[in-house]
């Protein structure tokens, strides 16, 4: 099991291994739009743990993310913990 992290409340989510961080980061409160790497409105920072989040899409690089920022519904994290803000 991996974790998400929020930073501003401490709330930990668990995550399986290798799976999307959409479900956990929408129960942590980030928001969501188009769900399809288009709109931006879920952007994310990564704090910690980027190494752990899965290569950066095609649709991010689009949005000029990067391995800090990026986009959560385009994210599934490999394992370990990712701490976020938003
Ligand atoms: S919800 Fe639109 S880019 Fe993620």
């Amino acid at each position: 099991m991996a974790k998400l992290i929020y930073k501003k409340t401490g709330v930990e989510k668990e995550i399986p291994d290798g799976e999307k961080i959409k479900k956990a980061a929408e129960e942590i409160g980030v928001l969501f739009g188009c769900e399809d790497g288009l709109c931006g409105t879920c952007m994310i920072d990564i704090l910690q743990g980027e190494n752990n989040l899965s290569e950066i899409t095609q649709a991010e690089k689009d949005l000029e993310r990067d391995l800090k920022h990026r986009l959560a519904c385009q994210c599934r994290i490999k394992n370990g913990k990712v701490e976020i803000d938003f």
